[in-house]
């Protein structure tokens, strides 16, 4: 099989869980009415259900997300194969393999915790399941440097890193795809794009809503390693990179790599964490958790490009409004010849990721009137509100085919945790914060020295 070459079969563990529920299923349909699946797809769970009932399922989930398309439903009904048993039991893999048939090139997706990636793969390769294929496996790729290194090994014993495909949704989304295209397809920004001309950087990832009955889950992660670690360093990594060389499908990634590679390791210092009240009465929170739904930091990369700019990235639940927005600061003019009292900055790229879709330039116009007195604009380069493609619709078709641009690479994830894992665990206070507001105090101190964060609206 050449790299490029299209898996023959989807397999995918933990079919009858929440992840397949929420997102396998809707993107599959996707895939289906783009014409990006037509070959069989096997679930494979440990229910005691049976294929009707996983039908069942996934006219379920569709009813809940996004809606039932009954003609591409017909023919995903016509694809779907299902293998009950125990990941642990070697049957289980005979079974799948009988499912698998003549088909040679799987790619087998585990929606499943990542302690069972050990289990499930040896039983993979010995089973002759997994002798040609691509495996995907979603984040969270570890909880530490350690431990990421540790599950990195475990998928190395059977797959070479060219087969596994990692999956950060934020990758597959076009708003954030844009970011890279924007600032490469364009020659106007590279030349203030550094230090001399961006004076900081500011990534808010904000959430108005709280943990939604994932309590348990969020305890053993918390805002830096839910969200942090992965999607706000791949939009970081997206902005600041250099240019990538060649047309292969590592550029991209190389030059992420490098960037990473520069990014200084965090200290305490440098983060300020936030819970909103009511978080510890949530079902599966410890009455006494420390765990933050509110992270802010402040990061310095040390390259020649950005020596001495600092990015700020906030990510939080409960905050006044959903969306994702990245702000470029850039330097006052060097002399102010107008001799305004600025009450506000005004200089700035700023790309809303989402909910709406746009590539805005703040700026400082004059009044009309006599005096050469000035106002804020912001010049609209880009607004769009297109549907997009689901990100796991555009990140299981491009598995199938083997492209790897939009996942995340094994050096990228561990200097990823490499950079925050001195701010893991309680190595600061939690701070509590009122629901619907932007954080603890504490947080604005961190941006005191570059004027403050970024005012966002409440409608975004
Ligand atoms: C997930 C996190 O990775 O991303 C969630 O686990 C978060 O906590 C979600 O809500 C946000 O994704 P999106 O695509 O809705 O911005």
């Amino acid at each position: 099989m050449t790299s490029h070459s299209k898996s023959d079969i989807l397999v995918f563990f933990g079919a009858t869980g929440d992840l397949a529920y929420k997102q396998i299923f809707p993107a599959l349909q996707v895939m289906i009415k783009n014409g990006d699946l037509d070959v069989p797809v096997v679930g494979v769970a440990k229910s005691g259900w049976n294929l009707d009932q996983l039908k069942d399922r996934a006219r379920k989930s569709l009813e809940e997300h996004g809606g039932v398309d009954e003609a591409a439903f017909a023919k995903l009904s016509g694809l779907l194969r299902y293998v009950d048993g125990d990941y642990a039991d070697a049957e289980t893999f005979k079974d799948l393999n009988r499912q698998m048939g003549v088909c040679k090139s799987p790619l087998i997706y585990l929606a499943i915790p990542p302690s069972l990636f050990g289990t499930v793969t040896k039983h993979l390769a010995n089973s002759g399941c997994s002798a040609n294929a691509r495996i995907v496996v979603e984040k969270p790729f570890g909880r530490d440097l350690e431990s990421a290194v540790a599950l990195n090994r475990t998928l190395h014993e059977f797959f070479a890193e060219d087969r596994i495909f990692r999956i950060d949704h934020y990758l597959g989304k076009e708003p954030v795809q844009n970011l890279l295209f924007f600032r490469f397809a364009n020659s106007f920004l590279e030349p203030i794009w550094n230090r001399n001309h961006i004076e900081s950087v500011q990534i808010t990832m904000a959430e108005s809503f709280g943990v939604q009955g994932r309590g348990a889950f969020y305890e053993e992660a918390g805002a830096i390693r839910d969200v942090i670690q992965n999607h706000m360093l791949q939009i970081t990594a997206l902005l600041a990179m250099e240019a990538p060389t060649g047309h292969d499908v590592e550029g991209i990634r190389d030059a992420k790599a490098q960037l990473m590679k520069a990014v200084r390791t965090l200290t305490p210092n440098d983060v300020v964490r936030g819970q909103f009240e009511g978080y510890r009465k949530e079902p599966g929170v410890r009455p006494d958790s420390q765990v933050e739904t509110f992270a802010a930091i402040r990061l310095f990369i040390d390259s020649w490009r950005w020596s001495g700019v600092p990015f700020f990235i906030r990510a939080g639940k409960c905050l006044p409004v959903t969306t994702t927005q990245v702000w470029i600061e850039l330097h006052d003019p060097p002399v102010d010849l107008f001799r305004e009292a600025k009450t506000e900055r005004s200089n700035y790229y700023r790309f809303v990721l989402s909910p709406d879709v746009s590539i805005a330039l703040g700026a400082h116009v004059k009044r009309p009137g006599e005096s050469m007195s000035g106002e804020h604009a912001e010049l609209v380069l880009h607004e769009s509100d297109v549907d997009y493609e689901p990100p796991y619709a555009r990140l299981l078709s491009d598995a199938m085919k083997g492209i790897a641009t939009l996942f995340a690479r094994q050096d990228v994830v561990e200097e990823a945790w490499r950079v925050v894992d001195p701010i893991l665990g309680n190595v600061v206070p939690v701070y509590e914060y009122e629901p619907g507001t932007w954080g603890p105090k504490q947080a604005r101190e961190l941006t005191a020295g570059v004027g403050g964060w970024h005012e966002i609206e409440a409608d975004g």
